[in-house]
């Protein structure tokens, strides 16, 4: 898998690239992941690539040129996705997800300032994604989660794949509790089944609180068919 970040700060994902999962997704080769920075684009000896809106307002809108070229920097005339945060776009949830982790190739498209001139979002823009109903300053953070979310589900990325099976949301309803050692934590005891080895048991266990945390925390999931 790789994905292309075009940004006008890739030095926040620097560290993000580094450590825990991604780091190890990189290291296993299971994901490549290309900073652009779409300032490299700008036509003009101050590397602009922002500038007022036509008829007026508060905010800055990006330009069109560096970011027409960035994507075509990337894109090199091949039909793949390129993906653009906003919160105008549909919600991110783990079946969009999934979706995007069978896919080789993907460009993520982090906006800043009020918009990008929306003659690339009706030209360049295949898909724009929302993570959540509140508005973020640029779509760095947007993108840190696709990429987090993306990398964990490739290949050879978890020591158990299995894992990621009995997450939240990835049967559509949330996870069961989980507990480790101490057998018994100040007075609280570990629910006997969890210990008993019967593997069976411990399947129905998890189903059924599994099924009373979402009835509990999230019903619509339950009701979305
Ligand atoms: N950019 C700004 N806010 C955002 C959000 N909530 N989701 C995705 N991209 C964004």
């Amino acid at each position: 898998m790789k994905i292309s970040v075009l940004t006008l700060f890739p030095s926040l994902f620097e560290n993000f690239l580094q450590e825990s999962m991604i780091g190890i997704a990189r290291d296993r080769s299971a994901l490549d992941v290309h900073l652009v920075n779409i300032r490299d684009f700008a036509h003009d000896k101050h590397r602009t690539a922002d500038d007022y809106p036509y008829g007026g307002g508060p905010g800055m809108v990006m330009k069109p040129e560096p970011l027409w070229e960035a994507v075509e920097s990337v894109r090199d005339g091949r039909k793949i996705p390129v993906i653009y945060f906003t919160p105008q776009g549909k919600l991110l949830n783990q079946k969009i997800v999934m979706d995007y982790a069978d896919q080789k190739e993907m460009i993520l498209l982090c906006g800043h300032y009020k918009e990008i001139d929306q003659r690339i979002r009706d030209t360049l823009i295949t898909d724009e994604i929302s993570i959540g109903d509140y508005v973020l300053s640029g779509g760095e953070i947007p993108a840190m989660v696709m990429i987090d979310a993306i990398a964990r589900l490739q290949n050879g990325v978890l020591n158990d794949p299995a894992s990621a099976l009995t997450d939240s949301h990835q049967q559509g309803i949330l996870g069961c509790p989980y507990y480790t050692r101490p057998e018994e934590f100040r007075g609280m005891k570990v629910p006997s089944v969890l210990l008993s080895g019967d593997h069976k048991k411990i399947e129905e266990w998890r189903r059924g609180k599994a099924l009373e945390i979402t009835r509990k925390k999230r019903p619509d999931l339950l009701n979305n068919g």
